[in-house]
């Protein structure tokens, strides 16, 4: 600098030489350091501090994409607690997560089991914490690593999946299956089902294709693999979500010894509607009571550790509302508004996600126009980004060839452009991927780098099965691993559960005509399920066996003798003669009691495709019956199916009426227990069981209308109601008898006020507010029971109307005769949560009515007031 410049021109000069000297360093150290991070970050696994500060790194960049707190990042959070504040902050369409959610996400606890059963540990159930899943950090580095390896026709490869055996849907796909597998252009083949097969394909994969990619084989168990438990809407009426994660572990180590990896359970859509054949799929009409059940099955399937070689990963679907299909007709159309997605139908996927499910399938309708397998908003804005989701979203069986008929997409290539662009990264079975994601890449349709980011979602979810260093499953163990007794165990337990008693008034001599003596002489079982061990496996029976079951029939002979039971037929399901008709009579005749084991064909009349418009008796099933009671014999009726039958003349006639759903393996010796007192029945109805098809679709969390017809001193006429019909439903949500009889004392609640200012705060991650409601239920019989306690609440004067009661909390008690438990439920803010007319959730000012009661329609109500 020339000597001649001006002093105070040198000293800025010098402070301004000094400031870049300054910055130059900072850059130096902050290139220095974040080199050091992503050394640390492609380390395949570690401990320690450089692991806490890639958790952060990985943590600090999911947040960035996401703009919401991904399942699981709450348990790092703690160590960063900047991190932690950031992430809190208010997302686009409400989507801030209450702490109870972050709670289970973080724990892998179902929802509400702040009110529900602890969590129980077994031989079956491992500790559920849900350790490296699918977003274990050190996943990454080997993802990348592997990518960067992969051209295109692999990469598309990994988004390609078909059916290798027994179909389920229309179609394969194609079948030169070897050939594609040794180019690497299919990632994931289903319907295998032994693990010789799995091994032979898995060879091809991981010893002629170039990169050795391994298969994920996938399968539909959906109620167990071999050992059959009860269809899910029977899991569900046990409102046992430990049992239920002890059966869907029993279903992964049974699955996980023949190779499959990957189930496409569980179905988590809300049913309202008993015309739909999937309602017996699924865990019915409630979302709370459908969250826990989600997160229980996850938690079975996956286990402990997602890369244990027993571990299955999970699959919920079928994302998302196809429940709510018009007229209850299967892929029909649903129209339904955000705050109803929100509140209603997305919890339970929610819920899966919390508890790190691996996978989530798109399903076949269309939601409010746009079919759900292209449906950017559900599938980007909710799952990955509001959510957080990093596994796999499978299209259901050619559901993206679908989007053709839907009436979006007019040829193949369009097809796979809308569903891969909205976020579908498999496609099942429709081929339309293999054929033209490339061609769609290569005339720039569709970005290379969405489909590196599909291929992640794929290759994770392998990494993290362990599937690359453990690809063949070792054949020699297979068949040992099969129908264990513990799992029969497991398997009657969930029967005896699930069975709900729906009437039971007095027979002959004034007392209940259940539980049935042993001595009560001969016993005419009569009705086509009642030697049918088939049906009893339900609507997806998997691997399960029709020779493995125990029928109801052979279960009864072997506990009353020979001498002591009658049999006959009587009809068919679906047709039958009259001299089958007469032989049953006769038989009903010579008894002193008669048992009639009515009801559907599952695999015709329920699951998939198996919509109904008539919920009577099939057949001449509904004569037979009325026949059989004509004789004036003491009659037990025993329903099968995969829904609530409408049938209001047997409620009104038949004596004891009990739903035993279809109760798998153990169906005989868990009825006989029983309806003979070994077993006292402490199952609830998760459906509203209608009265009539014209009530549908019904369902307890209704809205009340400005209209309602129950108003004391209302106008008769103009009320919202049928001229023909009740609006209640035959029996109620939450709704089954005991052979005991228990008295509910006054529901408590800790306070008469609660703030929304606060209850908001907590919703957002701030001081929680906890809510104690407690009730006394005391058994007021001569037995000990079960019951299952339920807790709902009705919030009045919100801007968006709420439903007249909302489940949220549950818990199995045992209760011996004359004992009482004071039954606690703590309710968090989210509890008073709804969504809002803007889409977001929030709790308002309100008028709340507290129920613990046994079902959806009891209860003593107490009132408290939420205040701004
Ligand atoms: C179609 C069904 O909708 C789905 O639930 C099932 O997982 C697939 N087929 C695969 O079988």
């Amino acid at each position: 600098m020339p000597s001649s410049c001006p002093n105070y021109v040198r000293s800025y000069v010098n402070a301004a030489r000094n400031f870049l000297s300054f910055l130059l360093l900072a850059c130096v150290i902050f290139l220095l350091a974040s080199q050091s991070a992503e050394r640390v970050q492609s380390r395949p696994s570690g401990a320690g501090a450089l692991d806490q500060k890639n958790d952060f790194n990985a943590a600090l960049k999911r947040v960035n994409k996401n703009s919401v707190v991904p399942p699981g990042l709450e348990a790092s959070l703690p160590r960063f607690p900047a991190l932690k504040r950031w992430a809190k902050f208010e997302r686009p369409y409400g989507a801030a997560l209450s702490r109870a959610a972050l709670h289970d996400a973080a724990s892998g606890a179902a929802p509400g089991s702040v009110a529900g059963p602890g969590a129980a540990q077994s031989s079956v159930v491992g500790p559920s914490v849900n350790q490296g899943g699918i977003a274990d950090s050190s996943l990454g580095s080997k993802v990348e690593a592997l990518l960067r390896k992969m051209t295109l026709d692999e990469k598309v490869g990994q988004l390609v999946q078909y059916s290798a055996g027994q179909p389920t849907g229309p179609g394969t796909g194609r079948t030169d299956y070897k050939d594609m597998i040794g180019k690497g252009q299919i990632g994931s083949l289903f319907n295998i089902s032994k693990a010789r097969d799995a091994n032979a394909f898995q060879r091809i994969a991981v010893e002629q294709s170039r990169l050795h990619v391994p298969l994920l084989f996938g399968l539909d168990v959906i109620h167990g693999f071999r050992t059959e438990f009860p269809i899910p809407l029977g899991l569900a009426s046990t409102w046992n979500p430990v049992l239920v994660e002890k059966a869907a572990r029993v279903a992964a180590r049974e699955a996980s010894a023949t190779g499959i990896r990957w189930t496409f359970s569980p179905m988590v859509d809300i049913a309202r509607d008993a015309r739909w054949g999937r309602m017996a799929e699924g865990a019915g009409e409630d979302p709370f009571l459908g969250s826990a059940m989600a997160a229980a099955y996850v938690r079975g399937y996956q286990g402990s550790r997602l890369d244990a070689p027993d571990s299955i990963a999970a699959c919920a679907k079928h994302y998302v509302g196809y429940g709510a299909a018009e007229g209850g007709r299967d892929y029909n159309t649903t129209e339904i508004s955000e705050p109803t997605l929100r509140q209603i139908y997305l919890p339970p996927f929610r819920s899966a996600v919390n508890a790190g499910t691996a996978s989530i399938m798109s399903g076949f309708n269309a939601l409010n126009g746009i079919p759900t397998s292209a449906n950017a908003f559900t599938l980007k804005q909710i799952l990955r980004k509001e959510w957080g989701f990093q596994g796999i979203v499978d299209s259901d069986w050619t559901s993206v060839a679908e989007l053709i008929p839907h009436g979006i997409a007019n040829d193949g290539a369009t097809a796979a452009r809308r569903a891969f662009l909205a976020g579908v990264d498999m496609d099942m079975v429709s081929s339309l991927y293999h054929d033209h994601l490339e061609h769609l890449v290569q005339t720039r349709q569709v970005p290379e780098a969405a489909v590196d980011e599909a291929v992640r979602n794929v290759l994770r979810v392998k990494f993290a099965l362990g599937l690359f260093e453990h690809p063949y499953v070792d054949e020699t163990k297979e068949d040992a691993a099969m129908l264990r007794p513990d799992y029969l165990q497991i398997a009657r337990d969930a029967a005896e559960q699930s069975f709900v008693l729906l009437k039971n008034s007095a027979g002959p001599g004034g007392v209940p005509l259940l539980p049935v003596s042993k001595s009560v002489g001969k016993v005419a079982l009569i009705g086509p399920l009642a030697n049918d061990s088939a049906n009893m496996l339900g609507c997806w029976g998997a691997l399960g066996r029709a020779e493995d079951v125990t029928s109801f029939q052979t279960a009864l002979l072997a506990y009353l003798g020979n001498e002591n039971v009658l049999s006959s037929k009587g009809t068919g399901i679906s047709e039958g003669s009259d001299q089958e008709m007469g032989d049953a009579i006769a038989t009903a005749q010579k008894s002193d009691l008669v048992i009639l084991a009515l009801g559907e064909n599952a695999p015709e009349m329920t699951g998939e495709a198996a919509s109904r418009s008539k919920l009577g008796l099939p057949g001449r099933q509904q004569e037979l019956l009325e026949k059989v009671l004509a004789t004036g014999k003491p009659v037990v009726l025993v329903l099968f199916s995969g829904r609530p039958l409408t049938l209001p003349w047997a409620f009104e006639n038949v004596p004891a009426v009990l739903a035993a759903w279809f109760p798998g393996l153990e169906a005989g010796p868990a009825l006989v227990r029983t309806l003979f007192g070994e077993s006292n029945p402490s199952g609830k109805l998760v459906v509203s069981w209608p009265r009539s098809v014209g009530q549908e679709p019904l369902y307890y969390n209704a809205l009340n209308t400005g209209r309602p017809a129950n108003q004391a001193n209302g106008d008769p006429k103009f009320v919202s109601r049928y001229l023909d019909e009740q609006n209640s439903p035959q029996f109620p949500f939450g709704y089954g008898l005991s052979y005991t009889s228990f008295r509910y004392g006054p529901t408590e609640i800790g306070g008469k006020q609660l703030k929304a200012s606060a209850l908001n705060t907590g919703l957002h991650g701030g001081k929680d507010t906890a809510f104690t409601v407690t009730a006394s239920v005391t058994n007021t019989g001569q037995r000990s029971g079960d019951e299952v306690v339920q807790l709902y609440i009705r919030l009045q004067g919100t801007r968006v109307a709420q439903p007249v009661r909302t489940l949220k909390g549950f818990e199995r008690v045992t209760l011996a005769p004359g004992e009482t438990k004071n039954v606690h439920f703590t309710l968090s803010p989210d509890a008073f949560a709804i969504w809002n007319d803007h889409n977001q959730l929030a709790v308002e000012p309100a008028r709340v009515t507290v129920w613990v009661s046994p079902d959806s329609a009891h209860g003593s109500p107490t009132e408290l007031e939420i205040v701004p």
